[in-house]
């Protein structure tokens, strides 16, 4: 048995019969059939399936941010179906959003943006969240960059920095979409293996979407959405 197929912790996301559509009357259009699937705590798990097959929308309901037009979505234990409020609030700060498309904050620096991620509270340590930002930084070959400004790295160096920031706050759950598209394969490697740590030593559940077959191995499960319909396809380890 290796270390993928170890018992991972209880389901971090649950997702039963969801359904998802854009749009009403002629205008609609169907993209999710019949979606289930299970995330626990501890795993990595990859989502594949062609340009449009519906991976963004997918990850969108899972990280909240979309509602599915039907179905159930349970995530770190709770119903979050007509859940709304504080609760939903404080679900939402234990999971974190890695977007296709790279949103760091221009008017601050690398290790600044990085900072940002950590959630704020009361027992916060200004000295510890510089610390750890530093060294995720350093872990994702930017320890040069931490006082660059967006606008003077590279789309692979705004990424790796964007992926820091999801990581520093140590959340339950991950989701990244793509979160290697502008990454050569050394860089790209880095980042898989940063969420693979973090997954399997803070217990966190991380999903992520991608192209990249260079990466598959890193994952403990693979599931492809092909026509809007997502089945688990095994993983061929070089
Ligand atoms: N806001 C929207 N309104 C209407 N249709 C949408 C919307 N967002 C996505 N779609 C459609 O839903 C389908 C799935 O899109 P989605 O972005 O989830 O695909 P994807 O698998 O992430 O593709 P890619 O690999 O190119 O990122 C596509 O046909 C897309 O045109
Ligand atoms: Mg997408």
């Amino acid at each position: 048995m290796t270390a993928d197929t170890q018992g991972f912790g209880p389901p971090v996301v649950e997702a039963v019969d969801v359904h998802h559509h854009y749009g009403e009357g002629p205008q609609r259009v169907d993209v999710l059939f019949d979606i289930n699937m299970q995330v626990r705590e501890g795993e990595l798990v990859i989502v594949t399936g062609p340009s449009g097959s519906g991976k963004t929308t997918l990850l969108t309901i899972l990280g909240t941010m979309r509602k599915p037009s039907e179905g159930k979505l349970r995530l770190l234990g709770t119903d979050i179906v007509g859940l709304g409020g504080s609760a939903l609030d404080e679900l939402r700060n234990r999971i974190r959003f890695l977007f296709q498309k790279r949103n760091l904050l221009s008017s601050l620096t690398a290790l600044q943006n990085v900072i940002a991620g950590v959630s704020t509270t009361p027992l916060a340590d200004p000295d510890w969240d510089e610390l750890r930002a530093r060294h995720l930084l350093k872990m994702l070959g930017l320890g040069d960059k931490a006082a660059a400004w967006p606008d003077e790295l590279s789309g692979g160096q705004q990424q790796r920095v964007a992926i820091a920031r999801t990581m520093i706050g140590l959340p339950d759950l991950i989701i990244a979409d793509e979160p290697t598209s502008a990454l050569d394969r050394v860089s790209g490697r880095l980042v898989v293996d940063q969420l693979k740590d973090l997954a399997l030593r803070a217990k966190c559940a991380v999903v992520l979407s991608t192209h990249d077959e260079r990466i598959f191995d890193v994952a403990s499960r693979r599931l492809h959405i092909e026509d809007g319909r997502c089945f688990e396809v095994p993983i061929h380890y070089h």
